[in-house]
């Protein structure tokens, strides 16, 4: 028997319908709200390719439900973003929504799921307000808090032996709050953040922050940044002359997925991220065969993430019979699955975010390599999440 939530008895009796659409086997519309332009949209893309995997082999169904995608451009503009979340929701429909990269963007998302009940899947944005104080019943993160990869950095950093370092971001959520991370990582190895210069989001205009480096006393820089920003900064970072004095290290964004168009910039910077190159188990094999037969790219985080928040998805309607509007037999389902990642098995915390292995790697010949984990098992604080 399906269990039809509120919701769902609501829109059928709005419609006037007899039967609930999911037993006349209507698709479940997917809403995929995703940078497809500006400094963000490799990653876009690649989440959007590795869900549509995810779907693909399943058979174009999840919980035996056909499963229909409509993809929308938030170009990484936070202004944009209560419209865009309005056309998904409104116009066209969607009865789940995938969503999004960034921080800013990712809180129209978070706000909808949470008033409307449609539930939110979160394939990158770190916002830690998603998974602490705005914590839901509706909202599930298939990729990272902002704290936890900088967290990782930080504490590996104090492990080799730096004491006193400073961190360099874009100035918004996600550069604020992975400077606390790195700073809380610091921290738990007697080490210090001393500094933190940023720029607006998404500028690349680095000379004035690269200048004040030299005077901050430091020994080591970290940085979030990431896309096309990530490209410029490491390349104007080593054309400054800075690495050989403050090796610069970062959120594994920094790197990933950019090592090509970087090139020798980035040889030997060291990062902290829940995935990495060469992770060696059989789920990341099949899906890096599988990712790029059918991109001819290389898969990446994004990737990993887009595909992840399939499988989850996926485990929830198995056990709703293809119902997403009953969010908490989903989320009950979904955390008690392992998902079978290619970053390795995670579980979700209670407040609905990856309990996840941070990597450290080492970017070498084009491959961001593991060489170390930086932290262990590492789930965010959740600090302020009540669910409802
Ligand atoms: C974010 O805005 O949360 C964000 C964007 C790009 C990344 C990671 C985090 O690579």
């Amino acid at each position: 028997m399906i269990q039809l939530s509120r919701r769902a008895l609501l829109g059928t009796a709005a419609a006037g319908l007899a039967c609930p659409a999911i037993a006349q086997g209507a698709a479940l519309k997917v809403g995929l709200m995703l940078p497809f332009s500006g400094t963000f949209a490799a990653l876009g893309e690649n989440i959007a390719a590795a869900f549509e995997l995810c779907l693909k082999e399943n058979g174009g169904k999840f919980g035996g439900r056909a499963v229909e995608l409509v993809r929308l451009d938030d170009e990484s503009d936070p202004a944009k973003a209560p419209a865009n979340v309005n056309r998904l929701l409104g116009r066209d429909n969607v009865d789940a929504l995938v969503g999004t990269v960034h921080s800013g963007v990712v809180m129209a998302l978070v706000q909808a799921a949470r008033e409307k009940e449609v539930p939110l899947f979160i394939p990158n944005a770190g916002n830690v307000a998603a998974t602490r104080d705005l914590c839901s019943p509706s909202v599930f993160r298939s990729s990272f808090s902002n704290w936890q990869p900088a967290y990782g950095m930080g504490k590996a950093l104090a492990a080799k032996g730096v004491k006193k370092a400073a961190w360099v971001s874009w100035e918004y959520a996600a550069g604020k709050e992975s400077a606390e991370g790195f700073r809380d990582g610091l921290k738990s190895g007697g080490a210090e953040l001393v500094q933190v210069l940023t720029l607006p989001f998404p500028e690349t205009n680095f000379q004035p922050i690269l200048a004040q480096i030299p005077g901050l006393g430091v020994e080591a820089v970290g940085a979030f940044f990431a896309g096309g920003g990530a490209i410029q900064f490491v390349k104007d970072y080593a054309a400054a002359g800075l690495r050989e004095k403050f090796p610069l290290c970062g959120s594994g964004f920094l790197t990933e997925g950019v090592l090509k168009p970087q090139g020798a910039a980035a040889e030997g910077i060291q990062t902290a991220l829940h995935y990495g190159d060469g992770i060696d188990n059989a789920a990341n094999q099949r899906f890096r065969a599988a990712f790029r037969a059918m991109t001819n790219r290389d898969a990446d985080v994004y990737a990993v993430q887009g595909y992840d928040a399939g499988q989850m998805l996926a485990a929830g309607l198995a056990a709703t019979k293809g119902d997403a509007s009953a969010v908490k037999a989903l989320g009950a389902a979904i955390r008690a699955t392992k998902i079978d990642s290619p970053r390795g098995a995670f579980t979700l915390s209670a407040s609905n975010n990856p309990i996840q292995n941070i990597w450290l790697r080492e970017a070498k010949d084009g491959q961001n390599r593991v060489i170390g984990v930086a932290a262990e098992a590492l789930a965010d604080p959740g600090t302020g999440c009540k669910m409802a």
